[in-house]
Parts: structure tokens; sequence; C-alpha cells
């Protein structure tokens, strides 16, 4: 199936990956978009002020009578609200709620509006750590928090739905992702904007643990491409796929490019305790998806950190208000 002239809906369509979705699928669909803006950005989605393609509508997926209500007239649902890993250490609740029974409340509400698709955000935390590599989708599934718990509970609803009901749902599992847009503020500040931040202010970027941990960083139009790609798929109606870069870098490797890409040669990283729950390996096997679709990743970890400085200094001229937001051990209440 084509996504081209489609209504199609973007849960989370103001945050981080879901507005770059956005701005994908706003060149040839109408959009719109479901955001209770508790991490998104109204700036997110200014490019779209004025557009007719795009509607934006403030409402919080758990609550099922609105979902039911906007969800009709709807053909392709893309699910990424989301409540993030570090909020899931201090305040479990939220995360299975919003998570977990969020997204069952959008399958049900999908099913009934007899959606076409239905594209389920998930996440490469739902694996845990690397116990074989590449990690490929058979990977076992063992995640470390309630976040990757709560994801993966998403998944199989997903799941459910396809299998009990035959309702055309599927399951797309990005590895970590960057690039413009990304959050380093408060505790949803994520690793590379954080020490770009720090390194910016001429500050030690903070590696919890002994930064030998590794993730697959994905740039975000990668990411973005391969969802499009895989919703676009029919043979991945009842499957999940990876989207990733087919990289493994180790934290100490990122904190390295972040201050050579800022020129601050000067700096080196400051080593603080682990964050609870820190996934130790992971490293995707991206075969299924360029079998299936013909997916390859564009952008090498080299690049896409280019990429992200250039866009963070030109967004963000102000790097020392930046600083102010920076909270270090950001996953404590
Ligand atoms: N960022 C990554 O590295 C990464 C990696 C793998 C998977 N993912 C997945 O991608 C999706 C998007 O993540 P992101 O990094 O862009 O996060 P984000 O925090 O930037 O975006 C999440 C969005 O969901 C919205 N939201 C939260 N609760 C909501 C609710 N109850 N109702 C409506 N909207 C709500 C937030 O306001 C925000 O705009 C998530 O499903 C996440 O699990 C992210």
């Amino acid at each position: 199936m084509k996504i081209e002239n489609k209504r199609v809906m973007v849960t989370g369509g103001a945050g981080f990956i879901g507005s770059n979705l956005v701005d994908e699928l706003s060149k040839k669909n109408e959009v719109i978009v479901i955001d209770d803006f508790s991490s998104g950005k109204r700036e997110n989605l200014k490019q779209h002020e004025n557009s007719s393609s795009v509607k934006i509508i403030e409402a919080d997926i758990r609550d099922k009578g609105k979902m039911f209500e906007y969800t009709r007239g709807v053909e392709v649902l893309f699910n990424l609200a989301v409540r993030c890993l570090r909020i899931s250490i201090h305040d479990p609740e939220v995360n299975n709620d919003v998570n977990a029974t969020g997204t069952l409340n959008l399958l049900m509400a999908a099913m009934e509006n007899k959606i076409d698709r239905f594209v389920y955000c998930s996440t490469s935390e739902i694996y845990g750590t690397a116990k074989t590599v590449p990690m490929n989708e058979d990977h076992p599934k063992e995640p470390l928090t309630v976040y990757g718990a709560s994801k993966f509970a998403g998944e199989l609803y997903t799941k459910a739905f396809t299998n009990v009901h035959g309702y055309p749902a599927m399951v797309v599992r990005p590895f970590n992702t960057y690039g413009p847009r990304e959050h380093f503020e408060g505790p949803y500040g994520e690793v590379i904007p954080k020490f770009f931040v720090r390194v910016l202010n001429d500050e030690q970027p903070i590696v919890f643990g002994t930064g030998d941990q590794t993730r697959d960083f994905t740039f975000v139009s990668d990411s973005v491409r391969g969802m499009i790609m895989a919703a676009e798929c029919d043979e991945m109606i009842g499957g999940a796929v990876n989207i990733a870069c087919g990289q493994e870098v180790t934290i100490n490797n990122i904190a390295e490019l972040v201050i050579e890409t800022s020129g601050k040669e000067n700096l080196e990283p400051r080593y603080e305790k682990d964050r609870p729950g820190d996934v130790i390996r992971h490293y995707a096997d991206t075969s299924k998806a360029e079998k299936m679709f013909n997916y390859k990743p564009q952008i090498s970890i080299r690049e896409g950190i280019k990429l992200f400085y250039e866009w963070f200094i030109e967004e963000y001229p102000d790097v020392k208000e930046c600083f102010k937001q920076d909270v270090i051990f950001n996953w404590e209440k």
C-alpha cells in the first residue's frame, strides 16, 4: 500500500521522531497529529502552522472516547506517543498507562473505525541487552526497564489484533535515534544532545558507567524513512522489523566525536555511576528490512553527529541558556 493521498494520524507527532515523521508524511498526505504536549513541543510543528495538510489536536491517548472519535476517517495510524525510559524509573505507572494501555485504546479505536493500517512504533529496548549480535528480530525479548516492558506489551497487543481479528497492524523497532529536535532538557535529555550542551559550554560530557556500553545510533531521517517503507510493505502485516543503522558504537566513541566536532579537544569525559537498567550492548541486524522493503541506512554516525551539531548551533545560538536545563542524573525524581 502506497502512503500517498491518505489521511494519516501520528500520535506523539509533536515529539522528536514524530515531528520528523509528520514532515515527511505531510509532503504527500493529510496528517492529523495527536499529542498531549507532555514532552512534545509546538515549535517542532511550527513549519505546518498555516498548512491545510497538517491538523494538530491536543489530546491524550489514554482518553479512549476521544481516540474513538478522532480516529474516524483515518486511513493509516502511526502510534509514537510515549512516556520515556527515564520517567519509567520513577513513575512506572504512567509509563504503563500511556505506552501499553494507550496503545490498546488506539488499537480498539482503529479496528472499530476500520483504519487500513496500524503501525506501532516499538523500540530496541524490548530486547534488553544483546545476547548474540547482530540482533535480529528473533533475538530474546528481555526488557530491563518498565519502559521496555510497557513497549513490549504494546507490541504484543498489536500482534494480538492481527492474530485474533486479522486486523492489519505491524510493529517497527527503531534503535536509538538521534538528530534534529532530539531533547537535551531535563528528564527527556538524550545522550548526544546532552553531550553537546555540556561540551559547547566547556563542561565535561558525563558518561554513566564505563562508557563501553554500545548502541546502534540511527539518524532520524533513516528511522523515519524506514518506518514509512515498513508501513507501505503489505507483507509486514502481523510482523515486526528492526530499523537501525547497523553500526555498533560505544558511548565513549560518541563522547570523542562530540568533542572533536565541537572543536573542544581539551575536554574529556567525566565518569559517574551507572544508570539503573542501562542496556550494555545493542547492535542491530537490519537484513530483514533490507530484504522485505530494500531499506538501507544512508547516514553514518560521523556524518549524523556533524548534521546534528550544525542544526543545534543554528537552532540554539544561546548554549548557556540550554545548559540551565541540563540535569545530570535525569532519571531521578
Ligand atoms: N528516541 C529514540 O531513540 C527512540 C528509539 C526507539 C524507539 N523510539 C520510539 O519512538 C517514539 C517517539 O519517541 P521520541 O524519542 O520521539 O519521544 P518524544 O518524547 O520526543 O515524543 C513522544 C511524544 O508523545 C507525546 N505523548 C506522551 N504521552 C502522550 C499521551 N498520553 N497522549 C498523547 N501524546 C503523548 C509527547 O508529548 C511527545 O510529543 C516512541 O514510541 C519511542 O518509544 C524512540
